[in-house]
C-alpha cells in the first residue's frame, strides 16, 4: 500500500508573531513538493494567525487535553484547537510524558478526544538511552504502542512517530539498522493490535535530530513514512531540504 510521506515540524516552545514569516516561507516550500504532506505543530498562540499564512501546509498543535471542557486550568481542548485553526495534534511527545507525567492511558485518551473533533493525530513513542543500552528498546516501544494506541485506530486519522528520547535535540541518531528494526517492529505490532490493513496504511514517522544531512537516508527506509522534526523545522532554510528529501 502506498503511504503519502508526512513531514511535520514541531516548534515546541518556540515562536512569536515575528516567526509567521517562516511559516509562510515553509508553506511556499511545501507547495513545491505536492507529493509530501507538510505541517507545522505550533505553540497554540500562533495557530490562528499561522493558519492564514501556511498555504498548503497544515497547522497543528502539540498537545490537547483528554476532556472536552471543565476545570483544567491552563489546558486546551481539541475543540479549542480546532476552532483556532489546527487540523492535527501531537499526543504523547516524550517531553510531555516526562515533564507533565502523562501516561500511555492519558495519551490514548487524548488521541480519542482529538479524533472526536475531527483532528488528525500524531502519536509519539520512544525509549530512553538507559532502555536502549539495556537492549530493551524494541520491547519497550512495542509495549508503549500497545498501551497508547487508541480504540479504533485507523490510518485515515492516526500516524505514529518513533522518537528515541536520546536522539531528540542531541544531534545523535540511531543507525539505519536500528531505525529499520524499530519501524518494522512497530508495523508488525500495529498489525497484531489493529489488523493488517490498518498497519499497511498507517504512517510511521521517525523523529530525533532529523536534518538536511540525514533526512534522505532515513526517509529512504522501507517502513519510514516521513519525519517529526524539531530544531530543523524552525526556518524554511533548514526545513526546506528535509521536505525535499521526502519528495
Ligand atoms: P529534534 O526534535 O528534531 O530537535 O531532535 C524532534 C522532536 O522532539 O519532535
Amino acid at each position: 500500500m502506498s503511504r503519502r510521506m508526512l513531514v511535520v515540524g514541531n516548534w515546541k516552545m518556540n515562536g512569536l508573531r515575528a516567526q509567521l514569516a517562516d511559516v509562510e516561507a515553509i508553506g511556499a516550500v511545501a507547495a513545491e513538493h505536492p507529493a509530501v504532506e507538510v505541517g507545522l505543530c505550533l505553540p497554540a498562540t500562533l495557530i490562528t494567525a499561522a493558519a492564514d499564512k501556511a498555504g498548503v501546509a497544515f497547522i497543528g498543535a502539540q498537545d490537547c487535553h483528554q476532556k472536552a471542557n471543565g476545570a483544567h486550568t491552563g489546558c486546551l481542548s481539541a475543540a479549542m484547537l480546532k476552532e483556532a485553526g489546527a487540523t492535527q495534534v501531537i499526543v504523547g511527545h516524550s517531553e510531555r510524558r516526562t515533564d507533565q507525567h502523562e501516561s500511555s492511558a492519558d495519551v490514548a485518551a487524548k488521541a480519542l478526544a482529538a479524533k472526536a473533533e475531527g483532528l488528525q493525530v500524531i502519536l509519539c513513542l520512544g525509549e530512553s538511552l538507559e532502555t536502549r543500552d539495556a537492549g530493551e528498546a524494541l520491547p519497550f516501544v512495542l509495549n508503549q504502542l500497545a498501551e497508547s494506541l487508541p480504540q479504533g485506530a485507523a490510518a485515515d486519522w492516526l500516524s505514529i512517530a518513533y522518537e528515541p528520547i536520546w536522539a531528540i535535540g542531541t544531534g545523535r541518531i540511531p543507525t539505519m539498522e536500528q531505525i529499520a528494526e524499530m519501524h518494522g517492529g512497530i508495523r508488525g505490532k500495529l498489525a497484531e493490535l489493529a489488523g493488517a490493513e490498518v498497519a499497511a496504511g498507517m504512517r510511521v514517522l521517525y523523529g530525533g535530530s532529523v536534518n538536511a544531512e540525514n533526512a534522505a537516508e532515513i526517509f529512504a527506509l522501507e517502513d519510514v513514512d516521513g519525519g517529526l522534526v524539531g530544531g530543523a523545522s524552525l526556518t524554511a532554510a533548514k526545513f526546506g531540504p528535509v521536505i525535499a528529501a521526502a519528495s
